[in-house]
């Protein structure tokens, strides 16, 4: 047995080959029958011509739809018109499992793409997308892996909101409340103490009500944390990760890249130094733009988008003001309204993909801030712990697996980057 992709090249012309897999398109004339097969790989013309393959084979060849299941023998020939330069004339056509009428056919709403997602995932454009993200996560494990970070495996029901409590999932857990995590930041801060050098990839949560083309309610996160790291540092993880996962992308699924009318070169570019954009200078740059914003505005997706839409690489923004952050950030001893922080955004108007920064290390300081947000103390003894017994600097960041999908694969809709999105609207299917 063979593979699609095996098959398409001239070494292959004149022999004999086993392929199976779906059919994709089909048409028949005369007394010949065209049809496009595809499997994981690929996809590529088979033609079925009435004489050449049993009788049989020739009738369920005429009738099968698209979307069958087949497996077929033949021999491989060079054809310009066929798609990718080459077919397989075909001796034997044998239909494992015939399809009903597909319910998807060309120019579907987005609606019926969404209800009929379990079906839609098999398009050509989702087999890209899923392999590219694959290319991208493993690109990630293997730098992580290389410079000595543990993969760890933090609890995804907790009782703790390190980000936004207003986006937080409630769940009923035995007789008592608890939530679905944000981010497994806390969690990997314990375990810094033990392991150094950490990073995990989970399922993350966030009850956004707004329906926005770059928020999920549930999304892959990963995310690392570093005992002796100062903000510095974990910027320069961030470039290399994202510098790493992109290579291996690029080496791994060109064709891929070429189908969603990503240009490997544009990745291939991209490497440290990133950028770095004071929030101040970013506001500076923004008023310059023509856009109402002052100092204490937050950066939502029109002001990012006009930050980045004409970079062709990552930038940092770093040191937003204080209000607008989440209290475990490490003030700025250079300005004091401000964290060590930074927002990593993507170019070509995409945006953030990375929030990150040195952790503070002052509990008196992380307290007042709860206490002020009224916050539950309990929920947090454990987390204010860990500056008690040992306290080390330390940073770490958080990357949104399908916002970086999102730009690497030029996608107008992080729906796209994920096979079963869960929306506000939707946990069907
Ligand atoms: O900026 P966020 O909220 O930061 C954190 O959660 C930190 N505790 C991470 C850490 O330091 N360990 O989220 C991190 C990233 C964002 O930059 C974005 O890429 C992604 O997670 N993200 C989302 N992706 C899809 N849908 C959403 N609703 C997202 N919210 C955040
Ligand atoms: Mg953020």
């Amino acid at each position: 047995m063979s593979s699609i992709k095996q098959v398409l090249s001239k070494d292959m012309v004149g022999k004999k080959v086993q392929l199976r897999g779906w059919i994709y398109r089909t048409r028949s004339s005369g007394g010949i029958v065209f049809a496009v097969l595809r499997d994981a790989t690929g996809i590529i013309q088979v033609t079925v011509k009435k004489g050449n393959v049993p009788d049989h084979d020739f009738e369920d060849a005429a009738k099968a739809a698209i979307e069958s299941s087949v497996m077929i023998e033949g021999e491989v020939a060079e054809d310009k018109r066929a798609p990718g330069g080459f077919e397989v004339r075909a001796s034997r056509f044998t239909v494992v499992g015939f399809s009903e009428p597909f319910p998807i056919t060309e120019y579907q709403s987005t609606e019926l793409l969404l209800d009929q997602r379990h079906l839609w995932i098999r398009s050509r454009e989702q087999n890209a997308v899923a392999k590219v993200k694959a290319a991208l996560l493993k690109g990630a494990r293997d730098w992580f892996h290389e410079n000595d970070y543990v993969e760890v495996t933090p609890p995804i029901v907790t009782a703790v909101a390190p980000e936004d409590s207003t986006t937080l999932f409630q769940i009923k857990y035995f007789d008592r409340i608890a939530y679905l995590s944000q981010s497994a930041q806390f969690y990997l801060e314990s375990l810094i103490f033990s392991l150094e050098k950490v990073y995990s990839l989970t399922p993350s949560f966030r009850a956004e009500k707004s329906r926005t083309p770059r928020h999920l309610a549930e999304y892959w996160h990963m995310e690392m944390e570093a005992a002796w790291m100062d903000n510095e540092g974990n910027m320069e993880v961030q470039e290399q990760l994202v510098t790493a996962m992109l290579q291996n992308a690029v080496k791994e699924c060109p064709m891929e890249l070429q189908l969603l009318k990503r240009d490997p070169a544009t990745l291939r570019k991209i490497e440290p130094p990133f950028e770095r954009m004071k929030y101040q200078e970013a506001m500076d740059y923004l008023q310059s733009k023509g856009q109402d914003v002052r100092w204490g505005s937050d950066l939502g997706a029109i002001e990012e988008r006009t930050i980045t839409v004409d970079k062709q690489l990552p930038v940092f923004i770093v040191n937003y003001p204080k209000e607008l952050k989440p209290f475990y950030m490490k003030e700025n001893p250079e300005d004091p309204r401000t964290y060590k922080n930074s927002d990593l955004l993507a170019p070509e108007g995409y945006g953030e993909i990375i929030g990150g920064s040195e952790r503070e290390t002052d509990n008196a300081r992380m307290i007042a801030w709860l206490e002020e947000k009224g916050e539950n103390m309990d929920n947090y003894k454990w987390y204010l712990d860990l500056r008690k017994y040992g306290s080390v600097p330390h940073s770490g960041f958080g990357l949104g697996i399908e916002r970086i999908v999102t730009w690497v694969c030029k996608l107008d809709h992080i729906r796209d980057a994920i096979p079963y999105p869960r929306t506000v609207a939707r946990v069907y299917p």
